[in-house]
């Protein structure tokens, strides 16, 4: 069965990182790290943690095209699998992420898990990720209204779903609703055990969709 959940290692210390993408890589769809992780130990971190799952980096990139398109070749040499851009910053920007990242999937936010400006303009920013061609949608698990709305526009581009956990959403009902992958990180490695806490998501989910 196809693992649903990307774990988000929102963590500095180098070797607890290791260990658990060592001991949850597997279990997961991705791994997706962000600043956090890469401030304290540099990019190089991305291809020793893509020894043991697929990396998705959340730099959610949101400059000019010739900046995000330098960014997004130096994620695809230290090989990554996915990264996420804004959409906000229009199609010129969001092209270039898409055209630099050659194999690499690109993924735009176009509605957050917090309330911000981007609620006004999702429609637009899911035509401009259209567009552009990218290969999914952030959409957030935590505000189910957003997502409906998200799903319905998204046509058949992927959709990944931070906001659950820790930031309230339901992991089940943002399935339902039309997320592909939801995105888990403080309820996973913040929990006292976390394998055994990624694997009771992972059979709730076995359970409830038949997969
Ligand atoms: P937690 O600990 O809340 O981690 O389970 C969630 C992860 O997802 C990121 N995050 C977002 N990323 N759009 C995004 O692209 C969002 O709306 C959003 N909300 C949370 C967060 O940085 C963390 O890595």
């Amino acid at each position: 069965m196809e693992n649903k959940i990307i774990f988000a290692l929102d963590i500095y210390d180098h070797d607890e990182a290791i260990n658990l993408a060592k001991n949850l890589g597997d279990k997961v769809f991705a791994i997706k790290v962000n600043w956090p992780i890469i401030l304290e130990n540099g990019i190089k971190i991305i291809r020793e943690l893509s020894k043991y799952s697929k990396i998705i980096c959340d730099f959610k990139l949101a400059d000019i095209d010739n900046t995000d398109k330098l960014i997004t070749e130096k994620v695809n040499e230290y090989n990554a699998w996915g990264i996420i851009a804004h959409a906000f910053t229009g199609y010129k920007s969001l092209k270039a992420v898409v055209d630099s990242a050659k194999n690499t999937k690109v993924f735009s936010v176009v509605s957050m898990s917090q309330e911000s400006y981007v609620d006004d303009i999702t429609d637009k920013l899911i035509e401009t990720s259209k567009k552009a061609g990218v290969y999914g949608l952030v959409a957030p698990a935590n505000r189910p209204l957003y997502l409906k709305k998200v799903k319905e526009l998204s046509g058949n581009l992927k959709i990944i779903s931070p906001g659950a956990g820790s930031q309230g959403g339901d992991i089940l009902n943002a399935l339902l609703l039309g997320s592909d992958y939801v995105i888990i990180g403080r309820s996973i490695y913040n929990s006292d055990n976390p394998e055994k806490t990624l694997s009771d998501f992972n059979n709730s989910i076995r359970n409830s969709f038949n997969i």
